[in-house]
């Protein structure tokens, strides 16, 4: 990995607020080329196990935190197009829109409540974005979204584990969803970088 690409992944990793995190992705225009060049597969290998399950290109999925958009490229390969994004960085957004991908983007807070009414959505993705700070908020808003039957996909750093299978299994116990896959597979291709993939159903 080059010394710049370096610098910025610990900045990522050691910014405190979420304004901080905005800038270094503002500043970071060669995100796609940088984490291509790096073997960032998680965007493909997290929709792949969400369409393993969902085997619906008519469904409306909404990708939290979709970055520069690698998801709803992934996605829109495989077929599926009724798409939508949210993100908190206006700089990553406007790189997603010039993708022509997604059907809707919109600004997101993931500590907050997101703007769609319950049940919306057949299911949701997110990709490279799960923290502990706000991964019960976020887990628990997706889930809200999506339709009893629908599916939430979530990629989580090994490090977030604990805070994530907390959440996971008070709602497994309260029948409020089944896991259906949590593989630990690469997050970087080849550098000792592991992602969980975890694809919940919502039960009701
Ligand atoms: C590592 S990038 C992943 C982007 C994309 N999913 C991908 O895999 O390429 C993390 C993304 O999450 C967004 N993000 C981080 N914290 C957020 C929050 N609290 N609310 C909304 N978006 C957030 C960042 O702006 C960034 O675009």
């Amino acid at each position: 990995m080059s010394d710049k690409l370096e610098q910025t992944i610990q900045r990522l990793v050691a910014s405190k607020s979420d304004e901080e995190a905005k800038q270094v992705y503002a500043e970071w225009q060669s995100y796609d080329s940088d984490l291509d060049a790096y073997g960032y597969i998680a965007p493909q290998l997290m929709a792949n196990k969400l369409i393993a399950e969902i085997d619906d290109p008519g469904a409306l999925i909404y990708d939290a935190g979709c970055g520069t958009g690698k998801v709803g490229a992934a996605l829109h390969t495989a077929g599926y197009q009724q798409l939508e994004g949210g993100d908190l960085s206006e700089s990553m957004l406007e790189r997603a829109e010039a993708l022509g991908v997604y059907q809707h983007l919109s600004v997101a807070d993931f500590a907050q409540r997101l703007d769609y009414n319950d049940n919306y959505f057949d299911a949701a993705i997110s990709v490279g974005v799960w923290k502990d700070h706000f991964g019960l908020v976020l887990t628990n808003e997706l889930l809200r979204i999506v339709k009893p039957g629908g599916h939430v996909a979530l990629s989580i750093r090994p490090q977030f584990m604990p805070a994530f299978d907390a959440i996971a299994d008070t709602l497994t116990k309260d029948k409020a969803i089944r896991i259906c896959c949590n593989d630990l597979d690469d997050y970087i291709k080849g550098q000792q970088s592991t992602a969980h993939y975890v694809v919940m159903q919502k039960l009701v």
